[in-house]
């Protein structure tokens, strides 16, 4: 019997969206206002979900005060209050769209989490604009 467990996190971050091989007209063609070269902020909201079977001996598919103390080390510590496209050196040749934001979301807790399970990432870049990665 599989179950999914869920985790709720938040982070603040900002980032531009701006490919460099392209001209900044074309930029400004894809991008928008998100390619503004000073860059702009988000206040990102990301849910994490477990999907394993139930452990016998604990009643649970994952401790729960495991994956926020995981979430918090991993992805919290790490982005929040950053500039994504500065700080973090794997966005210096990946656009950090909210796309990829979830890709690198999802491998971080993929190597993080020892459990035979599925792992799914959703992370709200606006209210109404999300992105969901499942591996
Ligand atoms: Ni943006």
């Amino acid at each position: 019997m599989k179950v999914t467990i869920c985790r709720k996190a938040h982070f603040n971050a900002a980032h531009k969206l701006y490919n460099k091989n392209l001209s900044m007209e074309r930029n400004r063609e894809i991008f928008g206002k998100c390619s503004n070269e000073n860059y702009h902020g988000h206040n990102y909201e990301l849910i994490v979900k477990l999907c394993g079977e139930i452990n016998k001996d604990t009643g649970m598919v994952y401790d729960l005060g495991d994956l926020k103390n995981i979430i918090k080390t991993e992805i919290e510590d790490l982005l929040d209050h950053k500039n994504l496209n500065i700080d973090i050196p794997y966005f210096n040749d990946i656009i950090p769209t909210t796309e990829n934001l979830s890709v690198f979301i999802w491998n971080k807790l993929r190597n993080a989490i020892e459990l035979d399970c599925e792992i799914s990432v959703i992370l709200y870049e606006t209210p109404r604009n999300f992105v969901e990665y499942t591996g």
